[in-house]
C-alpha cells in the first residue's frame, strides 16, 4: 500500500520490508538513520522496544505507550527539526529519530468507516483481548467516550490491570471486568485467537451469545473472514475485518512522513490486492 501511494504522490520512494530480531532493533534504527531513510514501520515486539531507542517521542507515542512509525528528522538553520523527507539533497548529518503511534487513531477511524460514524460516543463494548493490542484499543475507545467497555481476558490478571489503567487515566469511563448481560452494540477482538485456521471463538458461548451485539470487529485482517466474523455475519450483526485499521495506520504514517495527503483510495485498493489478491 505504501508503494502504491508514493507513487500516486509522485515519490521516488521505496517501501521495504526487513527482518530485524529485538535484540538488533537498536543497530538497525541507528543504521536506517546513518542511510537517512526517509522512516520505519515497526511492528511487535519492536513497538514497546522503541520507546527507550528514539532521540523524541510524539505525543501519540508517549500518550499510546508504543511506537509504530519513526520518522528522521534534520535540523535547518533556524535551527527547527524537520522531516527528512524536506530536503531535496545535503541533508545534514545530524539526524533525529521521532516516534509515533498511527495505530489508535487508525482503529477509531476504522471503526466508523467500517461499521457506523455515529457508533463510538455512549457506546457499550464488549472489548475481547487485554494484550499490546487490546490495551490500545481500550484506552483509544475510553478517550472517545464510549458509554460502558467490558473487558475480557483469557487471563484474567491482565483484564483487572488495563481496566485499572483505564480508570486512572478516564476516571469517568465506566468499565467492568467479564461478559455484559444485556445488549451491546459492538464486539472487538483484540485476541489472536481466529488468526490460525481452526481456532475457537474469542468469547465463551455460554457467557455470551452474538445475539446480543449490533456489530463485530476483528483486529485480525487475515484471515478476511475470521469465525468469529462468519458467526456475527449469521447473527445478522455488522462485521468488519481489521483491514481499515491498517491502511489508515499506514495512511497516517504516510502522511507524517511525507507532510502530504495520503492517497487512500489507491492504498486501500493496493493493500486489498496485496493480501487477498483481489
Ligand atoms: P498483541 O500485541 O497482538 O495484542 P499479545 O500482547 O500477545 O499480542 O496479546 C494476545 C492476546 O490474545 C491476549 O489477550 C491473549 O490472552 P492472554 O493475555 O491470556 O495471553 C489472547 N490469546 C492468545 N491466545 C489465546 C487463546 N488460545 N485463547 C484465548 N486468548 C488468547
Amino acid at each position: 500500500m505504501h508503494n502504491a501511494g508514493m507513487a500516486v504522490l509522485g515519490l521516488n520512494w521505496r517501501y521495504l520490508a526487513f527482518d530485524v530480531a529485538p535484540d538488533q532493533l537498536r543497530p538497525a534504527i541507528e543504521g536506517a538513520r546513518t542511510m537517512k531513510f526517509i522512516g520505519l514501520n515497526l511492528t511487535v515486539p519492536h513497538k514497546l522496544l522503541a520507546l527507550e531507542m528514539l532521540d523524541e517521542l510524539d505525543e501519540s507515542a508517549r500518550h499510546w505507550g508504543a511506537v509504530n512509525t519513526i520518522r528522521f528528522e534534520a535540523r535547518d538553520a533556524q535551527g527547527r527539526w524537520r522531516p527528512l523527507a524536506q530536503w531535496a539533497d545535503n541533508v545534514p548529518e545530524a539526524i533525529r529519530a521521532k516516534g509515533f503511534n498511527t495505530d489508535a487513531d487508525a482503529l477509531t477511524w476504522a471503526l466508523r468507516e467500517d461499521l457506523d460514524w455515529q457508533l463510538l460516543p455512549g457506546a457499550r463494548v464488549l472489548l475481547l483481548g487485554a494484550g499490546g493490542a487490546g490495551r490500545v484499543a481500550a484506552l483509544k475507545l475510553a478517550s472517545e467516550g464510549v458509554g460502558i467497555l467490558f473487558l475480557v481476558n483469557r487471563t484474567l490478571s491482565k483484564a483487572e490491570d488495563l481496566a485499572a489503567e483505564v480508570r486512572k487515566r478516564f476516571p469517568r469511563q465506566e468499565i467492568s471486568v467479564g461478559y455484559p448481560k444485556n445488549k451491546v452494540d459492538m464486539v472487538i477482538n483484540a485476541t489472536s485467537l481466529g488468526l490460525k485456521p481452526g481456532d475457537d471463538l474469542p468469547f465463551d458461548p455460554n457467557q455470551f451469545s452474538l445475539q446480543q451485539t449490533r456489530s463485530v470487529y476483528d483486529l485480525i485482517y487475515r484471515p478476511a473472514e475470521t469465525p468469529l466474523l462468519k458467526a456475527g455475519k449469521a447473527a445478522g450483526c455488522r462485521a468488519a475485518n481489521g483491514l481499515g485499521m491498517l491502511l489508515h495506520q499506514g495512511a497516517q504514517a504516510l502522511e507524517l512522513w511525507s507532510d502530504k495527503i495520503a492517497p487512500v483510495g489507491e492504498m486501500r485498493r493496493a493493500l486489498e490486492k496485496e493480501v487477498y489478491g483481489t
